[in-house]
């Protein structure tokens, strides 16, 4: 596998750079496919008034603003990203809500100073790092005595028809796709309980608990078969394959992608199978 240091210059140039560009351009929609995922991450993670929250790759902030209504003006949440058109776009939504309580904050979590925290949280931002246990360790540094962590994360792409339907459609075109080295920084990373658990423990972490959450996610987000098949394009692991393809490749893909999806379109929603974990620990 690739050194840290290549990994963190990867991902920074990809989510500070043209990869962030898209998710601003495509948050609304990918907001509302996820809102139930939002929803169910709340729930476990029960922010309460006045506490002060780390949300980790917050990105344009559709959980880091409902945490900032949820501690309400006595509490406190940190955005942290490495991305700066995605924190950019969380400051805006927050300022247009009237929500004054986010820091949004560009650094990196394997070195970034934080403030005492009571909850630190993350919904599918922290399997990129280059380097995890550094990463979880500096989290931890920041933790208050009785503090929790909740995180959610993808499992497996096999229990995630939504992404592995549209994998499977665009194959028939592509080039096959190298796989990925193990524990690679990749959008599954944390599927493997067993290797989170690793990490969590050696960063100081108590063994975690892992509660699954399968949910229909509308991919279309209400706007029909051709707004599945655009934000397939557009935005996750097929993006990435697609990535330097020539334009009658990209348009044979979206062929393929439209015949794929139209048997899970019901009216304008395009609902199709995801499987996350909810992990929960707290300092050891
Ligand atoms: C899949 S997006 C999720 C964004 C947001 N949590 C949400 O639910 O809409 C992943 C986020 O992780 C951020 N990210 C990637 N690598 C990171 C790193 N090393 N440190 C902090 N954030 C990172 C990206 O910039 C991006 O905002």
């Amino acid at each position: 596998m690739a050194a840290p240091e290549e990994i963190n210059a990867d991902m920074l140039a990809f989510w500070n750079g043209k990869g962030g560009d898209t998710w601003v351009a495509r948050q609304e929609h990918t907001d509302i496919t996820l809102t139930p995922v939002t929803d169910a991450l709340l729930a476990f993670a029960a922010p309460r008034a006045g506490e002060r929250v780390v949300d980790i790759g917050c990105g344009c902030g559709a959980p880091t603003l409902e945490f900032a209504r949820a501690v309400g003006p006595s509490g406190r949440v940190t955005g942290l990203d490495i991305s700066r058109p995605m924190l950019a776009e969380g400051e805006r939504r927050a300022s247009a809500a009237g929500i004054a309580n986010v820091d949004w904050r560009q650094d990196d979590p394997a070195t970034a100073a934080l403030d005492e925290y009571d909850l630190l949280s993350s919904a599918f931002g922290v399997m990129f790092f280059g380097d995890r246990v550094a990463a979880f360790t500096n989290m931890r540094r920041g933790a208050a005595p009785y503090a929790r962590m909740a995180l959610v994360c993808w499992r497996t792409l096999a229990e995630n028809p939504w992404m592995e339907v549209p994998m499977t459609a665009a194959a028939q075109h592509l080039p096959p796709r190298p796989k990925p080295a193990p524990n690679a920084p990749v959008m599954f990373a944390f599927a493997d309980p067993e290797h989170v658990t690793e990490v969590l423990t050696a960063a100081g972490w108590a063994p975690p608990c892992f509660e699954k959450l399968d949910m229909d996610l509308d991919i279309a987000a209400g706007r029909g078969l051709e707004e599945a098949v655009v934000q397939s394009i557009r935005i996750g692991a097929v993006n990435s394959w697609l990535r330097d393809q020539p334009a009658v490749v990209v348009s044979a893909v979206a062929a393929a992608l439209r015949d794929a999806l139209a048997p899970y379109a019901d009216g304008a929603r395009v609902r199709l199978p995801g499987a996350m974990w909810l992990i929960s620990s707290a300092p050891a």
